[in-house]
């Protein structure tokens, strides 16, 4: 194997500086800054722009060469060093095969980076985010990345294209599924954890990889709640919702982020240079990772109408502080003109591959540029029971029970008759979810599996699929066809329907409804699937319905005629499994809404943040007329709202209490609540805490989500749950945009959701 320069020079100083191999790219000294700098001498301009550049792979390493001229050309800029980083090629076999190319052939040997959507797992599906999200459990968000980094490590992958901050307030916006919700407290702390989980203490560890925080921002903001779509949001929304999970990422160290595809304000966050240049590289002080752009997303500056052309569109893309360019090849075509022609410094370069190299050697790629490609460890940690064990974890910890009238829930694993009911049921595929990495496909366990698999008399259990949702391809790229009106499954569905005590039925969405550029404007239930419950209430009223989905639905009507609903999200996996310990009472449901589900599409986007208006629902008004904020033909409140879960026990909270009615900026506040379980059962309750700042000089949405803890109760047993309140908690992003609080009346509330709460007032004086 030829021994290529660098790594010759990198071995010699890394022998000196083997200790600074921090994974926190945001620490003050620069980790392996000798090495770079060293490194970053040797190179010429090509090489430093080719750092810059990433190519996806659409052909395999390990057949024939590709016929494509295309990727020909491809092969021959990664032989020639003008290639940084591929996406799309795994496979140890795969990876290595690539990495040979860029490490034996191109002048300096530098390693390519591999990066990859592993999202919500890699072989072992995870619940997909917004599932994990209602977990509202760092150790769910951790623990699932650190499989997905395992398994994902051990097929040759070192980045992963995760996690996925966007606040997202409408559900026509099919990214939802991939986002932790509405709450950008709730946000910043499970992008926090998904980050550790993914990159561990250390990058160099062979079982961890690179994380990548993305869409930098506001790509949830699409007008409309349509992909892609333009972003128009106030310099307070995005400071204040967008923003804070991002700047949580950057503070633990994320090793790099990803810009977004829309524009805010008329700039392209590519071309965005208070994103990246003021924000994120200045203010936060974000010195040790890269951005990468999106898919193409250079090039869409010139369709945006930002940049006349390929050379315009570089200038003001790496000016603006995007490191790579993601598959535009935008950068390859035009950084050396610009450089060499003076209009961008090559410090400006220079910035940007140091950032990219400081990743790689982190990761340790250069001490052995195939550490990821381990065909052993390929074969040993994928899909083990052990990976298995933390997706039922997950699972069953992301279900919601939204509804469970007269305690039909949990059932019986015996002696109770259960005809589980739609297509929904017994697919082992939809619960994968979209972005679904290298899962097998149909390698879920299915709804009625589950429950086959945890009653004592599998002949208790009978199946009718009902409907079908969905027809033709399934697959991430292309669109789906519905199926709608045929009801040729309803019959047998209701004769079974008519004979059993209880009805599973399942119903919601196919995985490939949410996702990348799955935007729709109804978000309701499609096809046959509503008619099939009316028909079966007809038979039997004891249905417990479990949805499945990828966004907040709405579905006003299961809530008014089904007596027990759990949300079930895409789980993953285990999924089945999950669904019946919850069905079964083996596990107590404990999930919270991270997100409001709306009565109808016409209240999107709906969160409970909102500002109060000058003329709320709230404010006395004439009954009959008009004049305040309404809709003539639905309430304004959400079906279910953020933060919302029923167990089958029930809390209590009391005695509401604060330490003091008056604080000030150097002082605090405790606030003190009493939950009593007052039911039959052991369960886990998360208390949250939500403050309302009543007057400021922009102004304030009429709460916040400051805090929350998780806590478990036996029957009867009650705790004093404490959340301390400091000038921090009060403060936020004023009309300059400095940050801090503003002395007045501020209201404190704590409860079971967003809704359902005690209140008490403070001051917080000067
Ligand atoms: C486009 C998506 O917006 C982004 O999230 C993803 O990481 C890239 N494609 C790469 O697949």
């Amino acid at each position: 194997m030829k021994v290529q320069l660098a790594i010759a020079i990198v071995t010699i100083a890394l022998t000196a500086c083997m200790k600074n191999n921090s994974s926190n790219t945001n620490s003050t000294a620069a980790p392996f800054a000798n090495e770079v700098d060293s490194l970053l001498s040797l190179m010429t301009l090509e090489e430093k722009a080719g750092q810059l550049n990433l190519y996806a792979g659409s052909w395999e390493f390990t057949g024939p060469v590709p016929k494509d001229a295309n990727n020909q050309q491809k092969l021959e800029n990664i032989k020639s060093g003008r290639v940084g980083a591929m996406l799309n090629v795994i496979t140890t076999e795969g990876t290595r095969e690539a990495q040979k190319l860029a490490v034996e052939n191109s002048r300096l040997g530098i390693p390519l980076l591999f990066g990859y959507d592993v999202i919500h797992g890699y072989k072992t599906m995870m619940p997909i985010p917004l599932g994990q999200a209602a977990s509202w459990d760092a150790d769910v968000a951790r623990s699932g990345a650190q499989v997905a980094a395992k398994e994902a490590s051990a097929s040759g992958i070192n980045w992963t294209f995760a996690p996925m901050m966007d606040i997202a307030r409408d559900a026509r916006w099919g990214r939802m599924m991939e986002s932790p919700g509405e709450d950008p407290y709730l946000a910043s702390y499970l992008s926090k954890a998904w980050i550790e989980g993914f990159q561990g203490n250390d990058l160099s560890d062979e079982a961890t990889i690179a994380a990548c925080a993305k869409h930098f921002a506001a790509y949830g903001f699409a007008e409309a709640g349509r992909d892609y779509n333009t972003v128009d949001i106030s310099m307070q929304t995005l400071y204040n919702i967008v923003l804070p999970p991002f700047k949580a990422a950057s503070e633990a160290g994320v090793a790099s982020f990803m810009n977004s595809f829309n524009e805010i304000g008329g700039v392209p966050a590519n071309g965005s240079e208070l994103l990246q240049r003021e924000l994120l590289k200045g203010a936060w002080n974000y010195q040790n990772g890269f951005v990468v752009s999106d898919w193409g997303s250079i090039g869409e500056m010139i369709t945006h109408g930002f940049a006349a052309d390929t050379l315009e569109a570089g200038y003001k893309a790496l000016t603006a502080g995007s490191d790579m360019d993601m598959e535009a090849h935008i950068y390859e075509n035009s950084i050396e003109e610009l450089v060499s022609t003076g209009k961008i410094s090559e410090e400006i370069l220079n910035d940007a591959v140091r950032r990219v190299l400081t990743i790689k050697f982190q990761l340790g790629l250069f001490e052995n540029p195939y550490r990821y490609s381990d065909t052993s460890r390929e074969k040993a940690d994928l899909l083990t029971e052990e990976n298995l064990k933390v997706a039922r974890e997950a699972a069953r910890k992301s279900i919601v029970l939204l509804k469970n009238e007269n305690n039909l829930l949990p059932l019986n694993k015996e002696g109770q008759s259960i005809a589980v009911i739609g297509s929904l049921a017994a697919d082992k595929d939809v619960p994968l979810g979209s972005w679904r990495a290298q899962a097998n496909e149909g390698s879920a366990v299915s709804v009625l599996e589950g429950i086959q698999g945890a009653v004592s008399n599998k002949s208790d259990v009978s199946f009718a699929q009902g409907y079908t949702l969905t027809t033709g391809r399934r697959k991430f790229v292309y669109e789906l066809e519905f199926v709608e009106g045929d009801q040729s499954g309803f019959s047998k569905a209701i004769q079974l329907a008519k004979k059993v005590d209880v009805v599973v039925l399942a119903l919601g969405e196919d995985c490939w409804q949410s996702g990348e550029g799955r935007s729709q404007t109804d978000i309701g239930l499609k096809g046959d699937q509503m008619d099939l419950m009316y028909e079966l209430l007809k038979v039997n009223k004891n249905i417990v319905v479990t949805l499945m989905n990828g966004r907040s639905l709405a579905i006003p009507e299961l809530d008014e005629n089904i007596p027990a609903i759990l949300e079930v999200w895409h789980l993953g996996s285990e999924a089945g499994n999950a669904i019946a310990d919850v069905l079964f009472g083996d596990y107590n449901p404990s999930g919270k809404l991270p997100i409001s589900f709306p009565r109808n599409v016409g209240q999107c986007p709906i969160y409970y943040n909102h500002k109060n208006g000058g003329r709320p629902a709230t404010n006395p008004h004439d009954a009959g007329m008009v004049f305040w904020s309404h809709y003539t033909d639905s309430p304004n409140t959400p079906l279910y709202p953020f933060g919302y879960g029923l167990s089958y026990t029930t809390f209590e909270y009391s005695d509401l209490s604060l330490s003091s009615s008056e604080m000030n900026q150097a002082g605090e506040i405790v606030a003190s609540i009493k939950v009593k379980n007052t039911g039959k059962v052991g369960g886990q309750e998360t208390v949250q805490l939500y403050i309302r700042d009543y007057v400021g000089s922009v102004t304030r949405p009429v709460k916040e989500l400051k805090g929350f803890e998780k806590i478990t109760l036996k029957p009867g047993e009650e705790k004093v749950v404490q959340f301390t309140i400091n000038n921090e908690t009060l403060s936020y992003y004023r009309a300059d945009l400095s940050f801090g609080s503003e002395p007045g009346q501020f209201a404190l509330m704590i409860g079971g959701n967003s809704q359902k709460i005690l209140t008490t007032d403070f001051r917080l004086v000067d």
